[in-house]
């Protein structure tokens, strides 16, 4: 296997005022091309930082992220723009939205932008806002929908233009469970399709369905537990128990 990501030495110390905060310290992981990767850890242990500084949504301090073989602090502001644009899907808590648009206008301005087929494009969007259960709101302007229909519209955009990877941030942290369950089995499809998956996530059910969990504690990776690929059918509550000891014996 090769790595669709590759990240050594990676810091990000934020400053406010005189004091530093290391949020990020000398974090060093790869994200083999197809896996599904799970961030775990206590809330402030710098989840979210590390998935803005690995796709180059934010500035590191230092260290080097290589993503399909560039390296992104070499990238011009432009270059990154498009590399997001054409290979990289975001599921953020943060979700930049625009918010002049409805919610079918959301999703398709990314494949609109990349100069794809505007009818399938269309198509496209229409069938995964159907399978996560949003079609009802497609015109609906983006102001107007509760933070989980918007999480669930948010997948779609970050779908629409098949990218390599998708960096997802806490994606059902909005969600009920059986609209949890209609996002993951998206993204389990989509990593089925060979898409690679950077999610953080405070969920042990959620982190039982991918290949491998790291634990991240004050910036610092303190672990990983390998759970292996999920069979096609598979159930998750052994996955799930083994994850749930492991995460206890690390004090979660
Ligand atoms: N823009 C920022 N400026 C200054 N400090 C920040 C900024 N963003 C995050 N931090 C700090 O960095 C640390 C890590 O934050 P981060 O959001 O990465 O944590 P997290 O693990 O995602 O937490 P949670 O589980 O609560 O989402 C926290 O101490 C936070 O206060
Ligand atoms: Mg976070």
């Amino acid at each position: 296997m090769s790595s669709i990501i590759s990240v050594k030495g990676l810091c990000k110390t934020y400053i406010i005022k005189e004091y530093s905060n290391n949020v990020l310290q000398n974090v060093e992981f790869e994200l083999e091309e197809g896996e599904f990767v799970s961030i775990m850890g206590p809330s402030g242990s710098g989840k979210s930082t590390l998935l803005y500084t690995v796709s180059g949504m934010d500035k590191m301090t230092a260290g080097t992220v290589i993503f399909g073989g560039k390296d992104l602090s070499a990238m011009s502001g432009r270059e990154l723009t498009e590399l997001r644009l054409l290979e990289m899907g975001f599921i953020f808590q943060q979700m930049y939205m625009m918010k002049k648009l409805c919610v079918m206008d959301n999703i398709i301005l990314p494949a609109y932008q990349a100069g794809h087929n505007r009818a399938e494009v269309n198509a496209k969007a229409e069938a995964l806002m159907r399978r996560l259960g949003i079609i009802d709101i497609a015109e609906r302007d983006i102001n107007e929908v509760s933070g989980g229909q918007l999480q669930r519209a948010c997948l779609c955009r970050a779908l629409i233009n098949d990218p390599k990877v998708i960096f997802a941030d806490e994606p059902t942290g909005a969600l009920n469970s059986s609209a949890a369950e209609d996002v993951m089995n998206e993204l389990c499809t989509a990593n089925r399709n060979g898409t690679s998956i950077l999610m953080v996530t405070h969920s042990p059910k959620v982190a039982a369905r991918s290949d491998r969990v790291i634990y991240l504690v004050d910036g610092n990776i303190r672990g990983e537990l390998v759970l292996g690929r999920l069979g096609d059918g598979e159930e998750t509550a052994s996955r799930e128990r083994r994850l749930n000891s492991w995460l206890m014996d690390r004090g979660w």
